[in-house]
């Protein structure tokens, strides 16, 4: 079963960034595209858990502050060293101007 939570405003997240949102003691990163579509993945880097709200978007990639490491936030599949452990994703719906994610 789905379970819908409010995450932000769509304005606030830039294009091509991407922010940290905490619930329920999980931790998640929701991302705008360049294409101003919204994404959700795991928080945290499968290397060594840092945050990855803290990285870069690029296009369709979140690179990781702490080693650089790669992964498509579409998909959530590790694309570059030293990530080899792909990040779950989440589905994302925009209503009313607002974010969610379904964190079942
Ligand atoms: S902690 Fe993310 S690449 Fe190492």
């Amino acid at each position: 079963m789905s379970n819908w939570v409010k995450v932000c405003a769509t304005d606030e997240i830039d294009e091509e960034d991407v922010i940290r949102f905490d619930h329920a003691g999980r931790t998640f990163a929701v991302y705008r595209s360049p294409d101003d579509e919204f994404f959700a993945t795991d928080g945290l880097c499968t290397h060594e858990k840092i945050h990855l709200a803290e990285g870069l978007v690029m296009d369709d990639i979140i690179e990781c502050p702490k080693h650089n490491g790669r992964f498509s936030y579409k998909t959530g599949e590790a694309k570059g060293a030293p990530v080899c452990v792909d990040l779950k994703t989440y589905p994302v719906k925009v209503e009313g101007g607002s974010v969610f994610i379904s964190v079942a």
